[in-house]
């Protein structure tokens, strides 16, 4: 494990130890390795949560802290080193490695889950543990805490409280130290890299899938381990389904295709929309809702800063996109109608963005209080605005099938911010330009 990695996580620990004070345990298990089919396995991805903690990437692991514990804060169950199995399957860390390499005060097999719970969480007052997540995982610490109970008469007291760890341990999580942020320029100049790489390289005629398989191409070649999230690629009228992942269709001259793709390079992942014709150039009515999509985007861009609130990017995104329609004559009335009504809800019906980290929609809260939080630096979201104006929308038939959105990524700063995924060309100017030379 890298030392800057060790000492960060040795950093997150102390910090959510001293939220929680003493005589509290917190309980945090690794991600579970899942099976595709038969007996073949998914590639194996950490829970974020036990990897921020720990730094520790291995399957059969639980992560206890108990501040102020005289044998040790941080305690490890692992797997044990095991000769056979770390030939067929690869490296196992074991309990000294869990000692040596992460700096556990104490390590167990991971055998041992059962028997030693009981003990450690007998000194404790409360339990910090994320309930509802694993079922099967949730028995065992209720069967744990239920151990404990029965031995009142022995005078050991059982814990009194059980609290959902993840209100203290997300707003850890949604402030980004300089070592994150690093690791999240990173994920995204690979990532607008990507897009660059199929804005040259889509032609007519070329499947969906030929383009996911570019981005991969880019994204594993620079170091990505893989794509943070399934990689939308939808060409015309399949750019309005938000969620598409098929990526089987042809591309045609004369349609625009939508991709949404980001690689996780280190754990952190990027998130970018780009939308371009499949030919050379965007069609008039393309152009107009393009323009207009772009605008709302810069423009809640504009409102990325300390002191705005988290809902202020999408107010004026959804300010902008309904002043776009309503000059188009795609919806009638006067703005303030549109806004109240939500008339434009049928051609933007999501949020502008979420936060962004670890998890592709990352943790932390969004209000604080009953109010939208305040950006402060160090918080990294999206901004992602669009149009989808459906294949059966009651408008002009001109405008029907085009899809639009245009994702970037933004860390607030102390001065304003900073749009992580500028690299990924975006203007008309700058797309057209990459068009007319691939095309030709
Ligand atoms: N790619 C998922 C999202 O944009 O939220
Ligand atoms: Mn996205
Ligand atoms: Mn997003």
């Amino acid at each position: 494990m890298n030392e800057i990695l060790r000492r960060e996580c040795s950093e997150r620990r102390k910090a959510l130890m001293n939220m929680l004070g003493e005589r509290a345990m917190v309980i945090v298990p690794a991600a579970e390795q899942c099976l595709r089919n038969r007996d073949t396995e998914y590639r194996y991805r950490q829970d974020s949560d036990f990897y921020y903690l720990t730094g520790f990437n291995e399957p059969e692991a639980v992560l206890c802290l108990l501040p102020g514990r005289t044998g040790g804060e941080f305690v490890l169950f692992c797997r044990k080193r095991d000769r056979a199995q770390e030939i067929w399957n690869g490296y196992r860390l074991g309990q000294e490695g869990a000692v040596s390499e992460l700096g556990a005060d104490q390590a167990f097999d991971i055998l041992e889950l059962d028997e030693r719970m009981p003990e450690l969480m007998s000194g404790c007052e409360r339990i910090y543990y994320a309930l509802g997540k694993r079922t099967s995982f949730d028995r065992r610490v209720v069967s744990w805490l239920n151990q404990v109970r029965a031995k009142a008469r022995s005078g050991i007291r059982a814990p009194q409280e059980l609290l959902m760890l993840d209100h203290w341990l997300h707003d850890l999580r949604l402030f980004k130290s300089s070592e994150e942020i690093r690791l999240m320029r990173k994920a995204a100049a690979i990532s607008a890299r990507a897009h660059e790489r199929v804005m040259r390289m889509c032609r007519p005629g070329m499947f969906e899938y030929e383009l996911e398989a570019e981005l991969l191409h880019e994204f594993v070649r620079s170091g990505c381990s893989a794509p943070a999230y399934t990689t939308i690629v939808g060409g015309g009228p399949r750019g309005c389904i938000l969620h598409y992942v098929e990526n089987r269709a042809p591309l045609r001259d004369g349609e625009l295709v939508l991709i949404d793709a980001g690689g996780e390079y280190e754990s952190y992942a990027a998130d970018i929309t780009r939308t371009f014709p499949v030919g050379k150039a965007f069609s008039s009515e393309q152009r107009s809702l393009y323009e207009i999509v772009l605008a709302a985007q810069q423009q809640a861009i504009a409102q990325v800063q300390p002191d705005q609130h988290w809902n202020d990017p999408h107010d004026r995104a959804v300010r902008v996109l309904a002043r776009g329609l309503l000059d188009e004559g795609i919806l009638n009335g006067s703005l303030d109608e549109v806004l109240e009504k939500e008339l434009y809800r049928p051609f933007y019906m999501h949020r502008t963005g979420h936060w962004l980290g670890m998890d592709v929609h990352d943790v932390g809260d969004y209000k604080v209080d009953q109010s939208w939080r305040m950006l402060e630096p160090g918080m990294v979201l999206t901004v992602e605005p669009g149009l989808y104006i459906a294949p059966d929308a009651d408008v002009e038939e001109r405008w029907r099938g085009i899809g639009i959105r245009i994702e970037d990524d933004v860390l607030v700063t102390r001065q304003g911010h900073e749009v992580l995924t500028e690299a990924a060309p975006k203007s008309v100017a700058d797309i057209e330009r990459l068009r007319q030379d691939a095309c030709s």
